[in-house]
């Protein structure tokens, strides 16, 4: 039942930044071609062939939770609310990263997993981590353990990176206590065919949800979704609450709301998928051919911060080092490196943000007034953003 609606071409993986661009490092580059699927049964969007998470979540993993400001308080927001509604005595996380969440409670009472080794060392000093991707074993092996059920399992971008649903869910559904609350947070498909944000489809996000797909999954699995939140992470996410089919939550109007809404945007519809793959292809035509353009008039173009999300933007519009002169990024970790596939090497605001740019185009789009309020200076002086997100515009405020 699966229909292919975007072909994203061939990618590398979003975060294997590289080291250098020797020969010899290029050969090894690992690349796979980046498919996009609708499944008419459950209205499930995915990647039609995943990459093996064992290529991607290694000890090497980059991506540092704790590193953004805007992440941090997030985060902390969050633990308060959830504990405040639901007051729990076990908490779990999947996909923990650097204890950004966990911190925030009493740590006897939680539980972090993180496949990352490099980044689970971190919270094993913390409490306690189990260091393995979250499957059925698992949940089977802390039940046995801990010889007890767990009150909140929390897990933000992280389900969607899981390709195999089944053993997630039916862990989870194991292991959660009789009214017990899943808490998923994750990009919102909505908010990516309304913004052409096509830049959301990358390896590590195998799966773009929506209410009417979540719905339709966790159910398989004598789950319900009983409520949603919609945040502003990452361009528009959905904090979807789950809990067991005979849970004692019910149904709240946000989430009648939500599924109205997805239905009256025919998210249920394969034809929504081909008209967004029509735009995201004119996307493409008109980011290329702008940039081009201004190249020609011996402008500079750099880029502003070296995202995931740039990393399928760049493959799949074929921008690399000839069109982009450099890319910033704030992380130490990825500067001195250079972008996957596209090879731009990358280097600190610091240094890259000054009067010899005319244009930078927004990796980070994500963020926009953030570093709109930051870049002030930079506008003042005549330089443009360029992007592409909801459509391909130069933008001066
Ligand atoms: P993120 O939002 O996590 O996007 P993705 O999931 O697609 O990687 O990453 C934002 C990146 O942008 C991160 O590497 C930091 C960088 N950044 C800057 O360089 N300057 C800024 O002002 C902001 C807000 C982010």
């Amino acid at each position: 039942m699966n229909k292919v609606f975007l072909n994203l071409g061939r990618q590398p993986l979003a975060n294997s930044f590289l080291k250098d661009i020797k020969e010899k490092t290029l050969r090894n580059e690992f690349f796979y071609n980046l498919k996009i699927c609708f499944n008419t049964k459950n209205y499930l969007v995915s990647i039609k062939r995943p990459v093996n998470p064992k290529k991607q979540y290694t000890d090497k993993y980059a991506h540092r939770a704790s590193e953004s400001k805007t992440m941090r308080l997030a985060f902390k927001d969050v633990a308060k609310k959830l504990f405040k509604r639901f007051r729990p005595k076990r908490i779990m996380e999947i996909g923990s990263n650097d204890g950004v969440f966990l911190k925030n409670f009493n740590k006897k009472s939680v539980i972090a997993v993180e496949p990352c080794k490099n980044l689970a060392r971190i919270t094993k000093k913390l409490f306690k981590t189990y260091d393995e991707f979250w499957n059925l074993r698992l949940s089977n092996k802390l039940l046995k353990e801990k010889k007890s059920e767990i009150d909140l399992i929390f897990s933000a971008n992280t389900i969607s990176h899981i390709p195999n649903l089944e053993e997630t869910f039916k862990g989870i559904s194991k292991i959660l206590s009789k009214n017990g609350v899943l808490v998923i947070e994750d990009p919102s498909l909505l908010k990516v065919l309304k913004n052409n944000s096509y830049d959301q489809f990358y390896d590590e996000h195998v799966y773009v949800f929506s209410s009417l797909s979540m719905k339709n999954i966790v159910k398989k699995f004598g789950l319900r979704l009983f409520d949603i939140e919609h945040l502003s992470t990452h361009g528009g996410s959905n904090r979807y609450y789950v809990c067991k089919e005979d849970g004692k939550y019910k149904s709240s109007s946000r989430l009648k709301k939500a599924l109205k809404d997805e239905i009256s945007h025919k998210l249920h519809k394969i034809e929504s998928y081909f008209k967004f793959s029509k735009r995201v292809n004119l996307s493409r035509k008109k980011l290329f051919n702008l940039m081009k353009r201004l190249k020609k008039k011996k402008k500079k173009i750099i880029s502003y911060g070296a995202t995931y999300k740039s990393t399928t933007v760049f493959n799949y519009c074929k921008i690399n080092s000839k069109i982009i002169d450099y890319v910033t990024d704030t992380t130490f970790n990825k500067q001195g490196k250079f972008t996957p596939g596209s090879h731009i090497k990358i280097i600190s605001p610091k240094i890259g943000i000054n009067k010899t740019v005319d244009f930078a185009f927004l990796g980070a789009w994500n963020f926009k007034k953030e570093i709109f309020i930051k870049e002030k200076n930079f506008l003042k002086k005549g330089g443009r953003f360029i992007t592409h997100v909801p459509k391909v515009t130069i933008l001066s405020k």
